[in-house]
């Protein structure tokens, strides 16, 4: 048997309070820990979907991340806390997400503060987004800190430096972790849509630009590594590999070879910019979002954002995998799960 139910391995006597465990990341990352021997105990909201962790061991606090006494006892006692819970533009208002990624960061470390010291390593999930390329430089790294563009960057960047400064003049062990467009079954907007563009008639497009794409379970494993042998307050990108999206989509079909959609028309950056300024009146006339949101992010979509994990390599022992690795399993899901 395998996921959430497996019998672990072995017992390492330790204990993690994750939040965020109920979405993408999160699941994977506690299915891990579980197959590991931990104890897990997790933040869920009352309307929780636990999906595949449903009738695992998991030990479930039911609350949210402005809810201090359930946090609390959440981190309590934990040898480590992974703070995964946060909320994209895509499910939320601006406001609801400046306050999800900063404040709901801010009441967690409230909270391991609490605990005085009965709580081991805060390993915090930001993004890859907070950095970027300098001009002229094909890759970003950790030291490559940007203006934030919206108000997702905008509440992790803030998050981070509330996690910084616990780490460093507050006393508290904390790691963030930065990764970039995170790859795998279980997710509900990236993944789905980079296959759609390669394996759908009915999107025979793609974007201009370039990303980073990693899979799960090598995030996982940053996770992992970063709460080993991470150093307190320090930034580590976890990043995969950097593809131009015309090359994701080519070797996505490539692999699933045959059923997929050969001619694509790249949607030239002038139109997704000038897309920009077109969202941002919908969104401020009707309070509906359209992507690109603004035209910063327009600006982002047509961008190569390309990544160096050069430093987590060197210091933590990550290592990412081609992204073929990933797709046998991510198709099977798309196809059953997504598709239906
Ligand atoms: N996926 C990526 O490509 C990517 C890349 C870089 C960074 N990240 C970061 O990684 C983390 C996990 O991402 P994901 O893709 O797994 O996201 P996800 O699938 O959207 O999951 C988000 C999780 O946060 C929880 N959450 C949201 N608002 C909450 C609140 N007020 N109180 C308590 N829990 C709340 C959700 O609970 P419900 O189940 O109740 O909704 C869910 O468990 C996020 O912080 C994200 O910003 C993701």
């Amino acid at each position: 048997m395998t996921g959430a139910n497996a019998e672990p391995t072995s017992d390492t006597g330790k204990t993690a309070a994750v939040t965020g465990a109920t979405g993408f990341l999160g699941t994977h990352l506690c299915e891990r820990l579980l197959a590991e021997g931990w104890d897990v105990h997790a933040l869920c909201r009352p309307s929780s979907d636990r999906g595949r962790l449903a009738g695992s061991s998991v030990e479930w606090y039911v609350g949210d991340l402005f809810d201090g006494p359930t946090l609390r006892s959440l981190v309590d006692g934990a040898d480590a806390v992974f703070h995964l819970a946060g909320v994209g533009l895509w499910s939320a208002d601006p406001d609801t997400v400046r306050r999800v990624n900063r404040d709901g960061t801010a009441n967690v470390l409230e909270a391991c503060r609490a605990c005085d010291g009965d709580t081991g390593r805060l390993v915090f999930t930001s993004t890859a987004g907070t950095r970027r390329p300098r001009d002229g430089d094909e890759f970003a790294d950790e030291t490559d800190i940007a203006e934030p563009i919206g108000a997702y960057q905008e509440g992790k960047a803030a998050a981070e430096r509330l996690l910084d400064r616990y780490a460093r003049t507050g006393g508290g062990d904390a790691v963030t972790v930065h990764p970039t467009s995170v790859f795998g079954p279980g997710d509900e907007s990236f993944t789905p849509q980079l296959l759609a563009m390669a394996l759908e008639p009915t999107m025979p497009a793609h974007l201009p630009g370039g990303l980073s794409i990693v899979g799960v379970d090598d995030v996982v494993d940053g996770l992992l590594l970063a709460y080993e042998n991470g150093r307190s307050g320090d930034h580590y990108i976890l990043g995969g590999e950097n593809l131009t999206y015309e090359a994701a989509v080519d070797r996505i079909a490539d692999h699933a070879d045959g059923t997929a959609v050969r001619s694509r028309v790249r949607v030239p950056a002038t139109a997704v910019r000038a897309a920009g300024p077109v969202a941002e009146t919908v969104g401020a006339v009707t309070n509906r979002h359209v992507f690109p949101f603004s035209r910063g992010m327009a600006r982002l979509a047509t961008s190569r954002l390309f990544y160096t994990s050069r430093k987590a390599n060197r210091d933590l022992g990550y290592e990412y995998r081609p992204l073929e690795t990933h797709l046998p399993e991510t198709i099977e899901w798309y196809r059953k799960e997504v598709r239906g």
